[in-house]
């Protein structure tokens, strides 16, 4: 369909959805920087990546995250396709992971997989500074090993990647859940604690409590978080394996020099957590302290209708370590390492050759078609951080060579016109 632009009739911008956002070309350097960085992480501790679908079935999450979650009660893009499946964006990736390692029997090949994912997620919250509706994570996650070292080292990876990135202000705050054998002795001690504080409770909790009081602990508002300073603690209620195995956490945790806050109330917003669980948090993100959370979830492959497989893995909040990165432009700021400046349309055809085969190497490189003056084409170079222009025009055709300016040291070299592209080359390296 052809759509008519009637003269006088105002066009209505489009614009983006509120909690969405764009992340421009200036920004997109230091989001490649931080990718990179993880990328590189990642591979040298063991994992490989896997790609996950962003649309996955709705079950896969009210299944894994919980049906009395904030995530899945209120935040999820859940829609009917045509057939009538309910399906919904992803607002987390752990519960995908867990998918594939069963559907594509990875436990087959090796029980043992530490994998990674960098994507985005969907989250219907309500949208404020470091809290998007789209945003993105970097995941990780580890599939059949119990042991407690491994709780320990995979929160000595987050700590590297962080410090690698130069943010210092975190503190790993770390806590123990229990399992399938102590959670419900806990349970029923926190039920007869809210028992008595039902009045203080909001209608949300008020629902919750009986079947999952572990929700309330999660609660954001005031005055349930405010009823809750005495309440009981998991670790307080910890059976004797899950009391050594966070023992042993701590003790490899001080073994290899991560400092770490133990945080009683840390219960986290997913009903998939079992044993240890822990978050970065920061003081420089203001109310969305969380940079990164993770933890154990032993019982989710089982749930998900996978071999019984003890699992653990980590989320960072991409957005959220945007705003807290102290890096020098430098380390990730786009380079372009030659400007072609070719004036006249005999220099542009002789020249469009020189730029395909400069980019068809590893020299990045740019041609302005335009009828720029010489002035004009310096500006646009010095405008995108050229660190080379090459200047070519009619006279420099007939004496068949051009003029090679570095603009940093200003000096300026002539080159023989044949041969040209590996001059170039040489020249700049
Ligand atoms: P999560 O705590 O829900 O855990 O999210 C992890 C991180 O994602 C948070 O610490 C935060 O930095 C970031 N994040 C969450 N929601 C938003 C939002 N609306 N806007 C911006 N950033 C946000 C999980 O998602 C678990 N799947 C982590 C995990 C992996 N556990 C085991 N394996």
């Amino acid at each position: 369909m052809i759509v008519e632009i009637r003269k006088g009739l105002d066009i209505q911008m489009i614009n983006l959805i509120r909690g969405f956002k764009d992340i421009l070309p200036e920004e997109a350097g230091i989001w490649q920087h931080i990718e990179k960085t993880a990328r590189m992480i990642f591979e040298d501790f063991g994992f490989s990546e896997i790609r996950l679908p962003i649309l996955e079935r709705t079950d896969l999450f009210s299944r894994s995250i919980g049906e009395d979650t904030d995530i899945v009660e209120k935040e999820m893009y859940t829609f009917s396709d045509r057939k009538g499946d309910l399906i919904t964006l992803r607002p987390e990736a752990t519960a995908s992971a867990v998918r594939s390692y069963i559907q594509h029997k990875l436990y087959a090949v090796d029980p043992i997989q530490k994998l990674y994912t960098i994507g985005p997620m969907f989250r219907r919250e309500r949208p404020q500074k470091g809290r998007y509706r789209q945003f993105y994570q970097m995941n990780a996650e580890i599939f059949g090993i119990d042991s407690p070292y491994i709780d320990a080292q995979l929160i000595y990876v987050l700590m590297v990647f962080f410090l690698r990135l130069n943010v210092t202000d975190i503190s790993p705050h770390i806590n123990s859940l229990g399992c399938l054998e102590c959670r419900p002795k806990f349970k029923d001690a926190l039920l007869a604690f809210l028992s008595g504080k039902t009045d203080q409770l909001c209608t949300d909790c008020k629902r919750r409590k009986d079947k999952n009081p572990l929700r309330v602990l999660d609660c954001k508002v005031l005055s349930c978080q405010e009823s809750l300073d005495d309440a009981p603690a998991t670790l307080d209620h910890l059976c004797d394996k899950c009391q050594s195995h966070f023992e042993k956490v701590k003790y490899i945790l001080e073994k290899i020099n991560v400092e770490f806050v133990v945080d009683k109330r840390l219960v986290r917003g997913l009903d998939y957590y079992t044993r240890t669980t822990f978050e970065i948090q920061t003081g420089s993100l203001g109310a969305q302290s969380a940079v990164a959370g993770g933890g154990r979830y032993d019982n989710l492959v089982k749930i998900l209708g996978g071999p019984d497989t003890p699992a653990i893995g980590f989320a960072i909040g991409l957005d959220r370590l945007v705003e807290i990165v102290d890096l020098k432009k430098d380390v990730y700021e786009k380079r372009l390492n030659v400007f072609i400046a070719a004036l006249g349309e005999r220099s542009r055809e002789a020249a469009i050759e020189w730029a395909c085969a400069l980019g068809n190497t590893d020299v990045s490189v740019e041609i302005d078609f335009s009828e720029r003056s010489l002035k004009g084409l310096m500006k646009r170079a010095d405008r995108l951080k050229a660190e080379f222009v090459l200047i070519v025009g009619d006279k420099e055709l007939e004496e068949k060579s051009v003029l090679l300016r570095n603009m940093k040291t200003k000096e300026q070299v002539s080159l023989p016109i044949e041969g040209i592209v590996e001059h170039i080359r040489k020249s700049i390296s």
